[in-house]
């Protein structure tokens, strides 16, 4: 189905996977205590011990290795390599050697296996001390935070084929400072784009602190939803223009264009200093795009805090989290973006696509998730038919390998192609398993 080369991957995140959070020198981190506020997470739980990886990495990774998968992308925890977030630069002073280890014996045992290993930096899980200085609010945190890079770029970028410094920024900062769903927790609204241009800036001052220490790929992972107004009254398509912008465009504009959306460049001015721009746009080599679902937006009431309120799309089949699937969305998003970017498009990875459908081990032992299967082959063939109309697709990696913590959502969703016991801990790959390995044995290897 994809030309020679592709890689097939599948995708971990630090915090929902590993477990662990006490141990070995690793530091709080926001989703550490924002998880242990009351009512924050549906089901109460904690990622204090989630899928277990840390204890268990050689397990998950055989099951990579069984898989057959070309690509595994996962992320390092900044608290665990530098529990008090600050102090990395020099490899000094702040920075826990036996969190760097970790990673180091994770990336070696992919190559081992002939795994690419994609690295992401950061992925919701900002060091707790960080926050207490306001986060991303406060323009040190990208000092910081391209100190990090610096650390473990240092001592992982002779192995590691490709980075991402900031896993979906759009959601970790509208979410996590605009609307206060996910970690840290503020209802900002609009004052949120202060963390959103520092989180470019850390994206883009990371990416030449890796480069720096000779990394050899360095792209991005930004979710994108293709906005569907409600109606044509204007004032829902103005709605769903506005979001757009802050969604979509307020992330692949800068990094690729150095320039904001025009909509966005009136409330970003006072905050934008000289040279910011430039360096958000850093050179990639590959724009990683996670995939889930396009959005349904209307104007919202008056007096409202935010002028758009995201509904229901109606009419498509959904997930079991509610969540719609409409694979031809990615198609055609896709051949949009390759149409309006063009020369200044890198190659694009999907670096997330898949489902939480919440089977379980039937009275034979074997877990039955046909609808995951479905929902992968026909997002697989939609960016297959989107390569035919020329986009330059490179890989696909499939969230998630392992059920696993899902943010506010706790251990009540899902997405693992190997289903985990949340208390005995036990792995049992998934049907969906066996038949992605069918699809990546039957994968040319090489261009
Ligand atoms: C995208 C995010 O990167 C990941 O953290 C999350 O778990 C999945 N979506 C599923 O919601």
């Amino acid at each position: 189905m994809f030309p020679p080369g592709f890689v097939l991957g599948t995708v971990t995140s630090a915090y929902p996977v590993e477990g662990a959070v006490d141990e070995d020198g690793r530091g709080a981190s926001i989703w550490d205590v924002f998880a242990r506020e009351p009512g924050r997470v549906v089901d109460g739980s904690t990622g204090a011990v989630a899928a277990d990886h840390y204890h268990r990495v050689d397990e998950d990774l055989d099951l990579l290795r069984g898989l057959g998968a070309r690509g595994y992308r996962f992320s390092i925890s900044w608290p665990r390599v530098i529990p008090g977030g600050r102090g990395g630069r020099g490899g000094q002073g702040g920075v826990n050697q036996a969190g760097l280890d970790f990673y180091d014996r994770v990336v070696d045992r992919l190559c081992e296996a002939g795994i690419a290993p994609m690295a992401t930096l950061y992925h919701n899980d900002l060091p707790q001390a960080l926050q207490d200085d306001g986060g991303w609010l406060n323009p040190a945190t990208v000092d910081a935070f391209a100190d990090y890079a610096t650390v473990v770029g240092e001592r992982l970028s002779d192995r590691v084929a490709q980075w991402v410094p900031i896993n979906e920024p759009n959601a970790a900062m509208m979410l996590g400072y605009g609307l206060g769903t996910q970690a840290p927790g503020y209802e900002l609204y609009f004052d949120a784009l202060h963390a959103c241009h520092h989180a470019l800036l850390g994206h883009g001052r990371a990416a030449a602190a890796l480069r720096a220490t000779g990394a050899k790929e360095i792209g991005c992972a930004n979710n994108h939803a293709p906005m569907w107004p409600a109606s044509d009254d204007p004032a829902d398509v103005g709605a769903s223009k506005l979001f757009d912008a802050l969604w979509n465009g307020m992330w692949l504009e800068p990094m690729l264009l150095g320039r904001y959306p025009a909509d966005l460049q009136p409330l970003v001015e006072e905050i934008v200093q000289p040279g910011d721009l430039a360096d958000i746009r850093a050179p990639l080599d590959f724009y990683g795009v996670n995939y889930y679902s396009p959005m349904r937006v209307q104007a919202a009431p008056e007096g409202s805090p935010a002028p758009f309120e995201v509904l229901d799309l109606l009419g498509y089949p959904r997930t079991d989290r509610g969540w719609t699937i409409v694979p031809d969305a990615l198609r055609e998003w896709l051949i949009t973006f390759r149409a309006r970017f063009r020369a200044a498009l890198p190659p694009i990875v999907i670096t997330e696509s898949g489902a939480s459908y919440r089977a379980e081990p039937g009275p034979d032992g074997v877990v039955d998730d046909p609808e995951r299967i479905a929902y992968l082959q026909a997002h697989l063939r939609a960016v297959a038919t989107a390569i035919q109309r020329g986009v330059d697709v490179r890989g696909y990696y499939v969230w998630s390998l392992l059920d696993a913590f899902e943010w506010t959502e706790g251990l009540t969703q899902r997405y693992g192609l190997v289903h985990v016991d949340f208390e005995t801990l036990e792995r049992t790959p998934k049907r969906s398993y066996e038949w992605y390995r069918s699809v990546i044995a039957a994968q040319p290897p090489h261009a």
